[in-house]
């Protein structure tokens, strides 16, 4: 069984049909990066995927649950999904401890010691051990994401979505962040990221998913897609963002 499967997923802003008739499954363990120009339906796709807007028409399920039912638990998918954004939104008045405490304290209802070890767990997965008790303001910008990918992965979620988050980076501190994913990639997590980073895409990704115009316009391995892209929509699309 898919990890996600999405069977002829349209999504609609009033008339405006942003998703059109969406199919993808993803497998455990893989590694998509999606692609494509802005306002094409990346974001959605994933907002879609975690719940956060519901779908018009079609079917959609992670791990088996049905995300498009209404009467889904969506607090259960969302234990299991870890979202992560540009803005890494950490609470500015917590400890990076507390910030990472927060979702098992209060949404698995893990005790404050089992939720330290967590905690710590996560912060040394992304190489953070050593700021357990800084606050967000203290720690640069490449920090607070890996931050906020340590408080995803304290919930051990088997699916993580993330969206852009090198975007809002200085160019150096790009890297420390795609290494961590890369790190993630290695241990098996399953991962659909939004990126405009090609590098990372081409290295680590399984699957490339081009969006264009709402759908799926073309889908492959990063170096097939690449190289040789069969639709002039893509062609121009790489042409703008590789060098
Ligand atoms: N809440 C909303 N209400 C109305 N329209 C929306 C809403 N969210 C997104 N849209 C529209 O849906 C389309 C797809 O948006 P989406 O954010 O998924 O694009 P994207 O591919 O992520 O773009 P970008 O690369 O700029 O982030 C856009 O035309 C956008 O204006
Ligand atoms: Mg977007």
């Amino acid at each position: 069984m898919p990890l996600v499967d999405l069977r002829s997923v349209v999504k609609r802003f009033g008339e405006h049909e942003v998703l059109r008739s969406v199919n993808l499954t993803v497998s455990k363990g893989e590694i998509i990066a999606i692609i494509g120009r802005s306002g094409s339906g990346k974001s959605t796709l994933l907002r879609c995927i975690n719940g956060l807007e519901s779908i018009q028409a079609g079917e959609l399920f992670v791990d088996g649950i049905p995300v498009h039912d209404p009467s889904a638990d969506l607090r259960k998918l969302r234990a299991r999904v870890g979202f992560v954004f540009q803005s890494y939104n950490l609470f500015p008045h917590l400890t990076v401890l507390r910030n990472i405490t927060l979702g098992p304290t209060i949404v698995k209802r893990v005790s404050q010691a089992d939720a330290a070890a967590l905690a710590r767990d996560a912060l040394r997965r992304v190489g953070l051990e050593d700021k357990m008790h800084a606050y967000p303001d203290q720690l640069s910008g490449g920090q607070q994401q890996r931050v906020a990918i340590a408080r995803s992965l304290a919930m051990s979620p088997m699916l993580m979505l993330f969206d852009e988050i090198t975007s809002a980076l200085d160019p150096e501190l790009v890297g420390e962040v795609l290494r961590v994913l890369e790190n993630m990639a290695r241990d098996g997590m399953t991962m659909m990221l939004v990126t405009h980073e090609m590098n990372f895409a081409r290295r680590v990704a399984n699957r490339v998913l081009f969006i264009h115009q709402g759908t799926i316009w073309e889908q492959g391995r990063a170096a097939t897609l690449f190289e040789k892209p069969t639709t002039e929509e893509l062609r121009s699309f790489l042409g703008a963002v590789l060098n």
